[in-house]
C-alpha cells in the first residue's frame, strides 16, 4: 500500500460529517467515495465534501475498486451487517462505536476479518487523542505510582424521543452502548478486562437504560467507578488515582486536550514526579480529533498489520462482553437477541 489511503464513507449522518472533517488533518487520507441508502443523500454529502464517487447503496460502495478502507457510521444495529458486507467485498474497515450490539455479533465480525486477513478496528477515537498518549506515558513512567482507582463519567441530556436511536431498543438504544462505552474503554486501557462487573441502571419508558452506574473490579483490588446517561449532563471528568498521585483528564475528558498530574508523597528516586507540585500538560490538537484514529488505520495498513495494537480486537470483544453482562443484569435484551 502506498502513502495514499482511499477512504469510503458508509452512511451520511452526523458523525460521518465530523469524521470526514477530521480526515482533512490525516496525512495521506483521501475521501474517495461515499455510500448511502439513497442517491440523493450520497450526492448531498458528496457535494458538501467534494467526494468524487457517490453510491446509492452500501453494496455499491463495498464493491468500489477505488476504495481501500471503509468507515462505518450507521446506527449501532447496522454495524455488524455493514461490516460483514464490506469485509466480504475485501475492504478494510473502521467501525463506529459501539462496535456491535453484543459480543456474538462482534465475534462474527472479528472472525471474518481475521479469516480474510483484512484490517478491522473499533472506532474508539478517544484512545488515539494526544492526551491519552500522555496519560499512558505518565502512568508507564510511574508518575502516579500504581494505578488503583478510576472514576469517569459521560452523561448528557437528551429529550425523550422513543423513536430516536438513543431511546429505541430495536436499534440498540440506551446510555451504556452509546456513551457508557467511553468510560469502559478508559478503564480497559488502564486495567484491562475486569474480574467482576456490577451495575445499577434506571430504565426509561422505552425500556432502555437512561442512566447507569457501574463498578468494575480488577486484579489486586483495583476498581473502576463509572457512570453514563442520556437524560442528564454530568461533569465529564476522569480521574486515575494511584498510590503516589493522580491524573485528572479535564472535562470533557473523552475528547480531552489536557491532563493535570497531582503528585502525592515524598520525592523518591523511583518516581521522578513525586514531591512535585501540580503540573498541567496541554495536549491540544488541530481539527476535531477524529484524525488520530484515521492516522492509526493508515499506520497499520502501511505496515501490513490487520489489527491495531493500541485498540486490539480482543479488547473490543472484552468490552462487548462487559456490556452484555451489564445489560443481562438489568434485564435489557434488544429485539432479535
Ligand atoms: N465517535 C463519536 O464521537 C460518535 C459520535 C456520535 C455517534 N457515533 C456513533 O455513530 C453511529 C451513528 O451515529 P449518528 O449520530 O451519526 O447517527 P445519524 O445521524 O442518525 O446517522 C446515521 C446514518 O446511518 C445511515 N443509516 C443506515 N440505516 C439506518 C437506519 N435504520 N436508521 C437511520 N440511519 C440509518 C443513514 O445514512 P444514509 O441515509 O446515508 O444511508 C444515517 O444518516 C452510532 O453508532 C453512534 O454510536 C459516534
Amino acid at each position: 500500500m502506498g502513502n495514499t489511503l482511499r477512504w469510503g464513507i458508509l452512511g451520511t449522518g452526523a458523525i460521518a460529517r465530523k469524521f470526514v472533517a477530521g480526515l482533512a488533518h490525516s496525512p495521506g487520507a483521501v475521501i474517495a467515495a461515499v455510500g448511502s441508502r439513497s442517491q440523493a443523500a450520497a450526492d448531498t454529502f458528496g457535494n458538501e465534501f467534494s467526494i468524487p464517487r457517490r453510491h446509492a447503496t452500501y453494496e455499491a460502495l463495498a464493491a468500489d475498486p477505488e476504495v481501500d478502507v471503509i468507515y462505518i457510521s450507521t446506527p449501532h444495529h447496522c454495524h455488524q451487517p455493514n461490516t460483514l458486507l464490506c469485509l466480504a467485498a475485501g475492504k478494510h474497515v473502521l467501525c463506529e462505536k459501539p462496535f456491535a450490539l453484543n459480543e456474538r455479533q462482534a465475534r462474527e465480525m472479528v472472525e471474518m476479518a481475521r479469516a480474510r486477513k483484512l484490517f478491522l478496528m473499533d472506532a474508539m477515537w478517544t484512545r488515539f487523542l494526544p492526551v491519552f498518549a500522555k496519560v499512558r506515558e505518565l502512568i508507564s513512567a510511574g508518575a502516579i505510582g500504581e494505578p488503583r482507582m478510576i472514576q469517569a463519567d459521560f452523561a448528557f441530556r437528551a429529550d425523550f424521543e422513543p423513536s430516536s436511536r438513543l431511546f429505541n431498543p430495536s436499534v440498540g438504544g440506551g446510555a451504556l452502548l452509546d456513551v457508557g462505552i467511553y468510560p469502559l474503554a478508559l478503564s480497559s486501557m488502564v486495567f484491562g478486562t475486569p474480574t467482576s462487573i456490577q451495575g445499577s441502571a434506571s430504565l426509561g419508558a422505552s425500556g432502555v437504560d437512561e442512566q447507569a452506574a457501574v463498578v468494575l473490579g480488577h486484579p489486586g483490588g483495583r476498581l473502576s467507578l463509572l457512570a453514563c446517561g442520556i437524560r442528564t449532563t454530568t461533569a465529564h471528568e476522569a480521574v486515575i488515582a494511584g498510590t503516589e498521585g493522580r491524573l485528572k483528564i479535564h472535562s470533557p475528558w473523552w475528547r480531552g486536550s489536557s491532563v493535570t498530574l497531582i503528585p502525592e508523597g515524598e520525592r523518591t528516586s523511583a518516581n521522578p514526579f513525586s514531591g512535585e507540585t501540580e503540573r498541567r500538560f496541554d495536549e491540544s490538537y488541530p481539527g476535531n480529533g477524529y484524525q488520530f484514529e484515521a492516522d492509526e488505520v493508515g499506520r497499520c495498513l502501511r505496515a501490513g498489520r490487520t489489527e491495531s495494537a493500541a485498540m486490539p480486537l480482543d479488547e473490543t470483544l472484552s468490552l462487548m462482553r462487559t456490556m452484555d453482562a451489564l445489560r443481562a443484569s438489568w434485564g435489557i435484551r434488544y429485539p432479535g437477541e
